[in-house]
């Protein structure tokens, strides 16, 4: 089916004798925005890792466009659960940085990287490097990297985990625009139900290891959702039911 973008086939992954993901099939449409939630320690970050091939999965392949993934040419952009600036570049080289690596034309390369800082307040601390930010500052140079790129595929461990709510509502609202605006397919891992409700189309929700998915939610609440409404607050209180992890 050509609106897949992302097939999961029979993904298995052990660390030695330790089974994490057992046996795990999904797809993700193109354009789809997708959460994932699971306990601590059930495989969400191992599961992006074997994507990315930072792992090799043990059995079972993750093909985009039905082929093998392949960073060189599916554009691919991954905001990992750690910071991960370049300490020794500005926030504008940062952001820069990708654009820079496509060989994009210059006015391209300014014009996506202004947009990008704006789009996270970053414009006054363009010349900063990260040793003179907070973490939460960090946290937004990192989304706005990825943002940049304009990726066909946006891979985010638990973004917004570290972030103070006001920052976290304002960057969930404008990953929300940017994902209308270019319709990227989004893959979002949390473990916050209230953040999968808010942003997800779809909530893929896992087990404990040995994992495998318990279910698969469509959420169709209208856009801007409201966490106060009715409708919201059942749905969040479904799939705190579906969870029960504990
Ligand atoms: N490189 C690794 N070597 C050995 N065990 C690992 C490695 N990476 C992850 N694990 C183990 O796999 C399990 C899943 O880890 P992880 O994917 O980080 O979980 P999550 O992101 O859902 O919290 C954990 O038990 C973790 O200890
Ligand atoms: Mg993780």
């Amino acid at each position: 089916m050509d609106d897949v973008l992302v097939k999961v086939k029979h993904l298995t992954k052990k660390f030695g004798s330790l089974l994490v993901l057992d046996d795990i099939s999904f797809d993700v449409k193109k354009g789809e925005f997708l959460c994932v939630v699971g306990p601590t320690g059930c495989g969400k970050t191992t599961f992006l890792n074997s994507l990315t091939h930072l792992y090799e999965a043990t059995s079972g392949e993750i093909l985009i466009n039905d082929e093998p993934v392949d960073l060189q040419k599916h554009n691919i952009a991954y905001i990992f659960q750690e910071y991960s600036t370049m300490p020794w570049l500005t926030v504008e080289q940062n952001i820069r940085f990708g654009l820079e690596t496509k060989k994009l034309p210059e006015a391209d390369i300014r014009e996506r990287a202004e947009n990008a800082m704006a789009m996270v307040g970053l414009e006054a601390y363009r010349n900063y490097y990260p040793a003179q930010l907070s973490a939460s500052m960090l946290q937004r140079v990192v989304i706005a990297r990825a943002f940049a790129v304009e990726p066909m595929l946006l891979l985010m461990d638990e973004p917004y985990g570290q972030l103070d709510l006001d920052l976290r509502f304002r960057l969930e609202d404008e990953l929300i625009a940017l994902w209308k605006k270019t319709k990227t397919t989004v893959i979002f891992i949390t473990h916050n139900i209230e953040e999968a409700v808010y942003l997800g189309e779809n909530i893929l929700i896992l087990t404990n290891k040995p994992t495998t998915i318990k279910t698969k939610i469509h959420n169709d609440l209208p856009r801007p959702r409201d966490i106060a409404s009715p409708d919201f607050v059942k749905l969040r209180n479904e799939v705190t039911e579906l969870i029960k992890w504990w």
